[in-house]
């Protein structure tokens, strides 16, 4: 499964490069604008300066909601830099856009994903990716992770190539969870990928092995 972390943050990002298990980043405009990048010069900037701190996709949403807009707005996103997805929000024209870019090899990633009949259009419009967003499903009192597990039969019964992005992951069981289902990636804040580290006996026995190693 990769990994991929879902920031704007660019020391986290750097943080979780120097780790060596990252595979790419999500971004969305909520995030950035958490990091207070404002304006458009500044946003595509921020774009490139992520780029050039991981060898992975990165994710950039388009702001417009019509078809032209959306591919006016993800060409420019895709200029930009060769690894840059253009994400892309689960509507109609969202749909038509994702299938424009399929036409044209650029690579998408459709987002706002909340129901397997969503899923199923992304992958006919051939995104690259797809994401569902689990935590947001939980926090309504819907198994966010029984979703992907639908989605995941779905695609395996027609063989799309459509990626399964776990996205709006709170915690490290989710990120385990959606490896055992068999999700292609799960975008994660920092703090998940690092609680996967973390274990008592791990603490302990280190402990222990450093006393012993000092006898
Ligand atoms: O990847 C989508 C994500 O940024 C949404 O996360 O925690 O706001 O639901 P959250």
């Amino acid at each position: 499964m990769k990994f991929f972390i879902d920031t704007a943050n660019l020391a986290q990002i750097k943080e979780a490069q120097d780790l060596g298990v990252l595979d790419g980043v999500t971004t969305n405009p909520s995030l950035m604008a958490k990091e207070g990048i404002k304006g458009q010069d500044n946003i595509l900037k921020h774009y490139v300066d992520i780029c050039n701190i991981v060898t992975g996709d990165v994710s950039a949403e388009v702001i417009a909601t019509d078809f032209e807009g959306m591919v006016k707005e993800g060409e420019a996103l895709a200029e930009l830099h060769p690894q840059i997805v253009v994400k892309i929000p689960m509507i109609k024209d969202g749909i038509k856009a994702i299938k424009y870019f399929t036409e044209k090899g650029i690579k998408t990633n459709c987002t706002l994903v909340f129901s397997a009949g969503q899923a199923l259009l992304a992958a006919k419009a051939g995104a690259t990716y797809m994401s569902p967003f689990i935590g947001r499903l939980d926090d309504v009192s819907t198994d966010g992770l029984q979703l992907i597990e639908d989605i995941r039969l779905i695609y395996d019964n027609y063989g799309y190539e459509t990626q399964i992005l776990a996205a709006s992951v709170r915690h490290p069981m989710h990120i385990i969870e959606c490896a055992k289902i068999g999700a292609d990636v799960a975008t994660c804040p920092l703090s998940a990928i690092l609680a996967l580290l973390k274990h008592p006996l791990t603490d302990s026995g280190l402990a222990q092995f450093l006393a012993d190693a000092k006898k």
